[in-house]
């Protein structure tokens, strides 16, 4: 294999390999095209969250953690990647909000060419990760029981000097994540997206392509089966978001106002928590373009920078896996403003710090985590 070029074999399996990287809700943003010996990905505009991710930051994030396990599964078949940000990337503005990837509009190439052996020796360090681990890696949202030390020596995982990991105690978490919570509910717009990406039935018929399954959210069978419904039949759903939403505001009002408990130390099994921190200045955003730039994205760090982070929490998410950890992703600790202000404030962040992920860590308190589905799965 080493000193040929990649085989379109070899470029498809590590396609499907990449389906099984995690996405927000999952969409599964991505449309990978095979041209001309190289892999080209666009967005497709009908699987991204125009009300819970306005800014793009999650679908460039998972973008990001695509490229790290077609990455990996290259360095396994003796392959080093090149990645080549194209401008559409930071044009995500004048996407649609619904419909195909427009495949004449790549957001980046990916270029695969021989490794060397001693760079591969360097990129085992780089890519310490197995296509295996790609496949098993899952998020699990049922109860976690927290190794303290999961995530202290990162050295392994070559974050970029402008990216750290935070830790968060489990008490402001679980305030933090409520208020994130009742941010979602409170925002029509936001729950009713939420909802559309639910399948609690498996009579849905996307059941096993794509969205969350009452499985994945560790859901007890007979309130998936009442609750199903009403994520599909607008009918039954507008009215449950319109009362939902005065009581959520109540919740989040009441929220936004209580102070976080100070000087608390976490229980013992309790979930660790994870606050993946960019810093713009560290990043060389301080000339007065690239703030531009950055303050264009709306993530607070340019769509590449955001794009690299993702390929770095894929690492750090694969690290847990490897010890036998599980993660549960927290968004919406992000999403809602007085969540996200809290946060920032109990992190001790300064302006040019921008929280980019949170996550929590455990050891799943079951034998069985459910696999989540994918397009590219076998039709049932
Ligand atoms: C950038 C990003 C943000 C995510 N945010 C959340 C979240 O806020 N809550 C959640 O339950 N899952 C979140 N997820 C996890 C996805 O829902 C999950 O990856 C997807 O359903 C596929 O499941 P799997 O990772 O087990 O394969 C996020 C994933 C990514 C990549």
């Amino acid at each position: 294999m080493i000193g040929e070029s990649p085989s379109p074999e070899l470029l498809s399996d590590l396609v499907l390999l990449a389906s099984r990287t995690p996405s927000p809700h999952n969409t599964q943003p991505w449309s990978p095209q095979i041209i001309d010996g190289t892999i080209e990905v666009s967005i497709v505009p009908g699987r991204t969250l125009p009300a819970g991710d306005p800014t793009f930051r999650d679908v460039i994030m998972s973008l990001g953690a695509w490229i790290e396990s077609l990455a990996i599964g290259a360095a396994e078949a003796g392959f080093a990647t090149d990645v080549t940000v194209l401008p559409a990337l930071s044009e995500l503005d004048s996407l649609p909000i619904s419909g195909p990837a427009d495949v004449t509009r790549p957001v980046f190439r990916v270029a695969l060419s021989p490794a060397d052996h001693d760079a591969t020796e360097g990129a085992s360090n780089l890519h310490p990760f197995t296509a295996a681990e790609v496949m098993e890696r899952r998020v699990y949202r049922g109860a976690l029981v927290g190794e303290p030390e999961v995530f202290a020596h990162l050295d392994s995982l070559q974050l970029p000097p402008w990216l750290s990991l935070r830790s968060l105690d489990d008490r402001a978490m679980k305030q933090l994540s409520t208020l994130g919570i009742a941010f979602t509910a409170s925002h029509a717009t936001v729950a009713n997206e939420l909802l559309h990406w639910l399948r609690l039935d498996p009579r849905h018929p996307r059941y096993h392509r794509d969205g969350m399954t009452d499985a994945m959210l560790v859901m007890p069978r007979p309130l998936a089966r009442i609750a199903a419904p009403f994520t599909r039949r607008a009918r039954l759903r507008d009215p449950l978001v319109a009362v939902a939403g005065p009581v959520a505001r109540l919740l989040e009002g009441l929220g936004r106002d209580a102070a976080l408990p100070t000087g608390v130390t976490d229980e013992r099994g309790a979930p660790t928590h994870h606050v993946l921190v960019a810093n713009s200045r560290a990043a060389g955003i301080d000339d007065i373009l690239s703030v531009t730039e950055a303050m264009d994205s709306r993530i607070g760090v340019t769509e590449p920078h955001a794009l690299e982070a993702g390929r770095v929490l894929q690492r750090l998410w694969l690290h847990a896996h490897r010890q036998g950890l599980a993660i549960s992703p927290h968004s919406e600790l992000i999403d809602s403003p007085a969540a996200h202000g809290a946060l920032r404030k109990r992190l001790g962040l300064s302006r040019s710090d921008v929280a980019l992920s949170v996550f929590s860590a455990g050891v799943a308190q079951t034998d069985r985590v459910p696999r989540s589905p994918r397009l590219t799965d076998p039709m049932r």
